[in-house]
């Protein structure tokens, strides 16, 4: 993360909760979009904190607390580990801040419930981001299926093979109920891109899920159905475990958009079995966390071209044709033959704008985001059925989903 903070007059003035991973990803669009002030941040470790103050030139809070009482601040982005989304979101509410809160929005639909309720009663936005339905690519798909175009959707299929799993990992990652493994945190992804595009309500879930490698017991990959209130239904599969690697179908182009070297399957296995014991595992993945001795804390600046985000491979079935996320845009398939409809790119690398741009048009237009807690607790609804059906084997029915609201105007 670099200091480059302007004299903008931004809408969202932000405070950042949390100077992990997930910030670090989206630091650039932050720090490029014109509606964006980074104002302070908090994070539990000094070593970050010292950091930020270095590179922003702006405080960095001792705790959340703290942070929530800075009047310069009117938006919190949360991106701290999901067991504590809840506990930050309701402080953040309880200061009249807007929330942007990572995902998943939280570990339980009622948690989503108390935070939804929170913001409601202090009358501040509520949003979930980022997944990959914010993709540029994703969105003009759901254009597509609105224009009525390519006819009545049908299916949606889409699966992601990866590393995820093997990657350095804290013990807590690999422990379902605090939220480890995929269903908590690659098929978030999967569910909220399937729900844009199918309309959002899902009407049941049948689910396997595997874990299939005894040193990380969790979920590491999933076969689910889901089937639509409308009429149309999605397949998501997804696999972590460093064998296949989905991009290769995907012009050998990574999940942010970076251009990526081919034919890396099992370096991440190869990695791991150099740790002796799991502390040396997690020391490894703080090591180059933002403010430590080992990071360099800057942004990962793409030298090479660079492309739009996306989350495996996802073909879009209608009644007149097919199509589906290309590097730069839109690949549809009709009796036409096939055309690629360019998708423009965003401002930074990797492309997060879309979740500034829906919490900025939320706060000058008063409107909930598309993404708000209600969203985001339907989403979360299908993941924990999806344990739930994997766990018992069968065919778990939904009450909680909400539609995609289309209609937003452009910022
Ligand atoms: N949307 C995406 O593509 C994406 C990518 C990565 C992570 N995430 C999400 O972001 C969240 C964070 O993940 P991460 O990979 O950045 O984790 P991380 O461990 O890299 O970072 C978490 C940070 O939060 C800090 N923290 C923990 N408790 C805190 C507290 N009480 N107060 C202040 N700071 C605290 C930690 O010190 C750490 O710096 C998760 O929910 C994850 O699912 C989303």
């Amino acid at each position: 993360m670099t200091a480059v903070n302007s004299d903008k007059k931004p809408t969202l003035r932000l405070g950042v909760i949390g100077l992990g991973g997930a910030t670090k990803q989206i630091m650039p669009t932050f720090l490029s979009h014109p509606e964006v002030q980074i104002v302070a941040a908090t994070d539990l470790r000094p070593e970050a904190c010292e950091r930020f103050t270095a590179d922003f030139n702006a405080p960095a809070y001792a705790n959340i607390e703290d942070l929530c009482r800075d009047p310069a601040i009117n938006t919190v982005y949360i991106a701290t580990p999901h067991q504590w989304h809840k506990e930050h979101a309701l402080v953040a509410a309880s200061h009249g801040k807007h929330i942007i809160v990572e995902k998943p929005m939280a570990l339980t639909v009622e948690d989503c419930d108390a935070m939804t309720q929170a913001a409601t009663r202090n009358g501040v936005h509520l949003m979930v981001g980022h997944t990959h339905s914010f993709d540029p690519p994703v969105l003009k798909m759901r254009e597509i299926i609105r224009s009525g175009d390519l006819g009545a959707l049908a299916m949606i299929n889409t699966w992601s093979y990866s590393n995820f799993l093997m990657r350095p990992r804290r013990p807590e990652e690999l422990d379902t109920k605090k939220g480890g493994g995929i269903i908590y945190n690659q098929v978030p992804h999967q569910v909220d891109m399937v729900r844009l595009l199918g309309g959002g309500l899902v009407r049941s879930v049948r689910s396997m899920a595997w874990a299939l490698e005894p040193s990380r017991p969790t979920e590491g990959s999933h076969i689910t159905f889901l089937q639509f209130e409308n009429g149309s239904a999605a397949s998501m599969v997804f696999s972590g475990y460093d064998y296949f690697d989905s991009d290769e179908f995907h012009s050998w182009v990574g999940e942010s958009g970076e251009e990526k070297q081919p034919n890396r399957h099992g370096s991440a296995r190869a990695a791991l079995r150099k740790f002796v014991n799991a502390g040396d595992e997690a020391n490894v993945k703080s090591s180059s966390a933002y403010g430590s001795a080992a990071s360099t804390g800057g942004p990962s600046v793409q030298q090479a071209p660079w492309h739009h985000p996306h989350c495996g491979v996802t073909i879009v079935s209608c009644a007149l044709g097919d199509m589906r996320p290309s590097a730069d845009g839109v690949l549809v398939y009709n009796q036409a033959g096939s055309a690629e409809v360019p998708v423009p790119r965003g401002r930074a690398f990797p492309d997060k704008g879309m979740v500034v741009d829906e919490m900025v048009l939320a706060l000058k237009s008063g409107k909930s985001p598309l993404h708000d807690g209600a969203w985001g607790k339907a989403t979360m609804e299908v993941c924990e059925a999806i344990l739930q059906s994997a766990r018992e084997k069968k065919e778990v029915f939904l009450h909680h989903q909400t539609p995609v609201r289309d209609a937003q105007p452009a910022v």
